[in-house]
């Protein structure tokens, strides 16, 4: 465990609970995966959910039962296993997109997750919206006050996550407004340069990044220090800790690079204090390879050293 850093070092097990269906991605999650995550040294295990596919549209908004018991045994999974858990909402286009036409469902959900979860332990943490983007700052602003407001009904002291707009973008922590509560956490989500980490990438649409892209210490670790250092100081003035909640680079890059650069933002975050999640475990940026059911050891030794080997 990081000494007195929040939720310490992390892992996202992305593309399985955000996943159309689970599996659908190549990726289910399994006890065993929670227990090799402990193994190795991570402390905590961020859980991307795509609530809005499981949620009836019309009031009041009924969330799938046997989907929020799958969520409840991922919780209980990381808690069983000494992780301490970030159940998030990821992915909500419609919301970001049209505000005004969603904000109650989103808040009816919010509502109904605080209220299930009140009685976990501390070291379950939300995250209200996983990389918000379109909507005005002022919007965003008003919806995180709102949902903060609808999670402390009945949960007053629960951590709860909040990012910045522009995919939880450094850059737009400047328009973010941190409401004055002692359990917020910041997060920003961090993949600079993009042409290196997203390098192949089909879901980067409006951009052609080309493959072969490189990436060294000398050479960039000087911009992740300056990108790094914004986002610290900006949480530092506000009091608030920071959580790089998302990095990490595509499969499409160098192993050498991919591990360099990894190294290089994970000692810069601890260096800040700040705590982290490697995006991903399991799938296309991931650490751990499903397939041959082993780490990638460059990846592994990046985030925690060669303890975990
Ligand atoms: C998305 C993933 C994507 C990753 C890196 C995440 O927020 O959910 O689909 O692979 O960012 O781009």
């Amino acid at each position: 465990m990081l000494e007195g850093v929040a939720l310490g070092r992390g892992i996202n097990f992305g593309n399985a609970l955000e996943a159309a269906a689970e599996g659908e991605a190549g990726f289910r999650l399994e006890r065993r995966y929670f227990e090799m995550v402990k193994a190795v040294g991570f402390d905590t295990v961020r859980l991307p959910v795509r609530w809005s596919l499981h949620t009836a549209s019309e009031p009041p908004y009924e969330i799938e039962p046997a989907f929020l018991e799958r969520v409840d045994w991922a919780i209980a999974a990381a808690l069983g296993a000494g992780l301490k858990p970030v159940v998030n909402w990821h992915f909500y286009p419609e919301l970001c997109e049209g505000v005004a036409g969603h904000q109650r469902r989103f808040l009816a959900v919010w509502q109904t997750l605080a209220e299930r979860f009140a009685p976990l332990p501390a070291d379950v943490h939300l995250e209200l919206l996983n990389e918000p983007y379109s909507m005005t700052p002022e919007s965003w602003n008003a919806l995180v006050a709102r949902a903060l407001a609808v999670v402390r009904q009945s949960d007053a002291a629960r951590g709860v996550i909040i990012g910045p707009l522009d995919w939880n973008n450094i850059g737009s922590l400047d328009v973010l407004d941190i409401p004055s509560d002692d359990h917020v956490l910041v997060t920003v989500h961090y993949y600079e340069p993009m042409e290196f980490t997203h390098q192949g990438a089909h879901w980067v649409s409006d951009r052609d990044l080309p493959e072969g892209t490189r990436w060294d210490v000398e050479h960039g670790g000087p911009a992740v220090a300056r990108d790094l250092d914004k986002a610290s100081e900006w949480a530092r003035r506000r009091g608030v800790p920071l959580f790089i909640g998302e990095f990490g680079v595509y499969e499409k890059a160098q192993m050498g690079d991919r591990a360099a650069w990894t190294e290089c933002v994970r000692a810069e975050a601890e260096r800040r204090g700040a705590s982290w999640a490697y995006w991903d475990f399991g799938t296309d940026f991931g650490a751990y390879d499903c397939r041959s059911d082993s780490w990638r050891a460059p990846l592994r030794d990046a985030l925690l050293g060669t303890q975990g080997a």
